[in-house]
């Protein structure tokens, strides 16, 4: 397995809408672990392929740090989708494309996810609390949307500054990244 560099803020594939995926192959596989090894690498909870340049509907969660799901491994999931949210709720987030960035976004507190495993065997659950919210965040990614999108205006403009910064690349991230000296256009 392999870590891979993280796409900051700024780089054009975060804006882009991620394909479907139509089967497991041996690339998959192996790709899902690498995602896996990265969002370890930056003590990440979740990660989407669009974060890692990929264009594939895939996302990683682990929520092994929290204590009601410490016991649960790392998983994939691979053409996540929300058939059914209710409720409304604000939590903090983060993301490791904005590193240092925290806000609070106010989300559907429950959902319907269909989603296929690394078999491709397809599920679907109800998920609440962390991993709905979680879940709501990679799947944006997956369409090309961040989570400062879901900011008030007025919040955004407060946070103009520090955004300009990374999409100039005055970052720091203690884990690989890919921002404007490191970009080479190169997408999936
Ligand atoms: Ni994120």
């Amino acid at each position: 397995m392999a870590v891979l560099p993280i796409y900051l803020f700024g780089q054009s594939v975060l804006r882009k809408k991620a394909r479907p995926v139509k089967g497991v192959d041996a690339d998959l596989v192996k790709f899902a672990g690498d995602m896996v090894e990265t969002m370890g690498k930056a003590s990440g909870i979740g990660l989407a392929a669009t974060q890692v340049g990929d264009l594939r509907r895939v996302i990683t969660i682990d929520l092994s740090a929290i204590e009601e799901t410490k016991d649960q491994p790392p998983t994939a999931m691979i053409n996540p989708e929300i058939l059914f949210e209710e409720g409304e709720f604000t939590m903090e987030e983060g993301c490791l494309s904005l590193p240092g960035l925290r806000e609070e976004v106010k989300r559907p507190e429950r959902i319907r996810l269909r989603y296929r495993d690394i078999n491709f065997l397809e599920h679907e659950i109800i998920a609440e609390g962390t991993l709905s919210r979680v879940v709501q965040h990679e799947i944006d990614h997956l369409d090309g949307v961040l989570f400062v999108d879901h900011l008030s205006a007025v919040k955004r403009k407060l946070l103009r500054g520090r955004l300009n910064k990374m999409v100039r690349g005055e970052i720091e991230a203690d884990y690989p990244v890919v921002g404007p000296s490191t970009a080479d256009g190169e997408h999936r």
